[in-house]
């Protein structure tokens, strides 16, 4: 909720004190009702507010996607003052907001929007979104572990779905291995928990892709804004893959 003359200046109507004169003057409406004293607050996602008659534009829709690092909290604020990820998005003056969570200590692709529909689609338990991890773990797991983690292994809250799982790295050195991980769910800290469930603990988890969209050549702590294409090749991944597990 914003203050009404906060809402009409953004979406461009004419400047913040002029749109008191506009709402004092009797112009604006608010869902169908005359708004004319100052300090009403309204919603520009879902309600309907008009000058003169006319619907007021509202915020301009943002698709971001950002190379997360660690030791950054996904959230829009943190109590205990910790850096959050809209730290590192300057000269975003809209409020945007994660699509779904990354954990303090991972790093990688994060998307952010304002626009609810798109994050909802793309966390909504049953669209079943592919999301793939680089996931660097103590020890070197035996394939044998890793086909319990692609067959499906059990947590705390239940069987996880069939995940791909491959080897990208082994370093018998440094007795770690890098495994990629693809899953189709979102569970709280479903990576390393599913590592934790056969013994290697995960030391380093970046997310490489969500859908099809990969990070690229983006920098770490960087951002960009997706193209229209990326933003409807990410829905049509959550419609498609919705209909896959209904069947
Ligand atoms: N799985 C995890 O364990 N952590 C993340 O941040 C994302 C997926």
């Amino acid at each position: 909720m914003e203050r009404l003359q906060k809402i009409l200046a953004q979406a461009g109507v004419a400047s913040r004190r002029k749109c008191e004169e506009l709402i004092l003057s009797g112009a604006v409406e608010v869902n169908g009702e005359k708004v004319t004293t100052l300090g009403v607050k309204a919603d520009p996602a879902t309600d309907v507010i008009t000058v003169n008659g006319k619907p007021v534009k509202g915020e301009k829709k943002l698709y971001i996607m950002m190379n997360k690092v660690k030791g950054v909290i996904t959230s829009a604020k943190d109590p205990q003052g910790r850096k959050i990820v809209t730290d590192f998005l300057p000269g975003i003056k809209e409020r945007v907001y994660p699509v779904g969570r990354l954990d303090y200590d991972t790093e990688g692709l994060l998307l952010l929007t304002n626009d609810g529909d798109f994050a909802n689609m793309l966390t909504h338990p049953s669209h079943h979104v592919p999301k793939t991890y680089l996931a660097t773990v103590k020890g070197i797991p035996h394939g044998s572990a890793l086909e319990q983690l692609q067959k499906g292994i059990q947590l705390e809250d239940g069987m996880t779905a069939p995940a791909e799982v491959e080897y990208h790295d082994v370093d018998t050195e440094k007795n770690e291995a890098t495994i990629s991980i693809t899953i189709y769910e979102g569970r709280n800290r479903q990576v390393r928990r599913m590592f934790d469930a056969i013994n290697h603990k995960v030391i380093r988890l970046k997310r490489i892709k969500f859908g099809d969209l990969g990070l690229q050549q983006l920098g770490r702590g960087k951002y960009r804004h997706l193209t229209p294409q990326e933003v409807k090749d990410l829905l049509a991944s959550a419609r498609k893959t919705h209909k896959v597990h209904k069947k």
